[in-house]
């Protein structure tokens, strides 16, 4: 009897709100050539006041149970990652649980960034193998809208996010021929400062967070972050190929987390992967930090680019610094 974790089904949500660089142009000083050439970003989409991220994320787990033909009912755990909670606290992760109609079950959110789908991914399989849970929803979701300062002072960072979600159901199957392969997940605190939001935090509590208005919003030493993340998908991505003596030829598609098509390319180039391996969305969605792995592999699955069988790579790169990767056989 082998115990595989099989992902039964996909779904993602994205809000309606088209914002194309175009309409960022009218709020700082960009230019959507700029962000084009230096992201690969075309636009983005941004969620209506109100709209939160367990919000997003009903819709993509609702597509998602769906796709696997089972009820909220029949889940047994909840792994919700983001790096944008509707609230400093409770977590995520319990608002959608109730959000399904949902009363008793465990929901954890998973809090490591733009990494977070691949840890969540990792987690739920390890809860599957060792015979505790059945059926578990990994969502990645993330409303940054609300978060950006949409004014120049912030230009470099605040053009490359979009809000969205994305979720698959995994499920226990005695099947050989499909499941999570292998993950690896890695992290690197000594270099937090290159990625972070120190607001809410206890170092920034309220009253001094808000003497300094730029402790609100996201810092990233574009640079560092870029050197950083080609290095360390390279890495994963060799580890996983590594670890599952395999080759990249045996691998139909790696699905990297979009946080610039020039680092995808970048990392590509240097895993000397051919370009129908590699599959970039951010030109709709810009960094929708860890809804992005889930949004590219369900869009892939729906343009026929995966099929069941087929050997697929996720891998991730964020603050943390952390990042991480799965080989699943879908
Ligand atoms: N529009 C127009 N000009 C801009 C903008 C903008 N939105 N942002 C910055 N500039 C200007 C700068 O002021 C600078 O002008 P100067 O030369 O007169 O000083 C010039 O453009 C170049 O700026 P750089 O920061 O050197 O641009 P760079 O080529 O490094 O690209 C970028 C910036 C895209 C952020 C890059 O560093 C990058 O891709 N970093 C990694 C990705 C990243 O940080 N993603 C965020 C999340 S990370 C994650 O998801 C894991």
């Amino acid at each position: 009897m082998v115990n595989r974790s099989r992902i039964s089904g996909t779904g993602f949500y994205v809000p309606d709100k088209v914002v194309t660089n175009f309409d960022l142009e009218k709020m700082m000083d960009t230019s959507d050539e700029w962000i084009r050439e230096r992201s690969g970003i075309i636009e983005r989409r941004f969620v209506e006041p109100g709209v939160g991220t367990a919000d997003l994320a009903l819709e993509a787990s609702k597509n998602a149970l769906a796709d696997a033909a089972i009820a909220p009912e029949e889940l047994d755990f909840i792994i919700f990652a983001t790096l944008s909670p509707d609230y400093y606290f409770p977590g995520s992760a319990c608002l959608l649980q109730t959000k399904l109609g949902l009363k008793k079950i465990g929901a954890l959110d998973v809090r490591t960034q733009c990494t977070g789908f691949i840890y969540g991914l990792s987690i739920a399989d390890q809860y599957i193998k060792t015979g505790m849970y059945k059926k578990i929803l990994v969502v990645g979701a993330e409303v940054h809208s609300n978060a950006l300062d949409l004014s120049t002072r912030s230009r470099d960072i605040s053009v490359l996010f979009g809000d969205g979600a994305g979720a698959v159901v995994l499920e226990r199957k005695n099947d050989t021929n499909s499941g999570v392969l292998y993950s690896n997940m890695h992290s690197d605190g000594k270099r937090w400062e290159a990625l972070n939001c120190q607001a809410y935090g206890s170092r920034y509590p309220a009253d001094k967070m808000l003497a300094d208005k730029k402790k609100i919003y996201m810092e990233i030493k574009g640079r560092e972050v870029y050197q950083q993340a080609v290095r360390r998908i390279v890495e994963a991505v060799s580890e996983c190929m590594e670890y599952c003596k395999m080759s990249l030829d045996d691998v139909k598609m790696v699905i990297s987390h979009q946080m610039n098509a020039r680092i995808i390319e970048s990392a590509a180039k240097r895993l000397k992967l051919p370009d129908e391996k590699v599959f970039i969305n951010i030109d709709e969605y810009g960094n929708t930090s860890s809804a992005s792995v889930p949004i590219a592999f369900d869009e892939c699955i729906r343009k026929g680019k995966i099929k069941r069988g087929d050997i697929v790579v996720f891998v991730a790169f964020g603050a943390g610094l952390t990042w991480g990767a799965n080989v699943i056989q879908f």
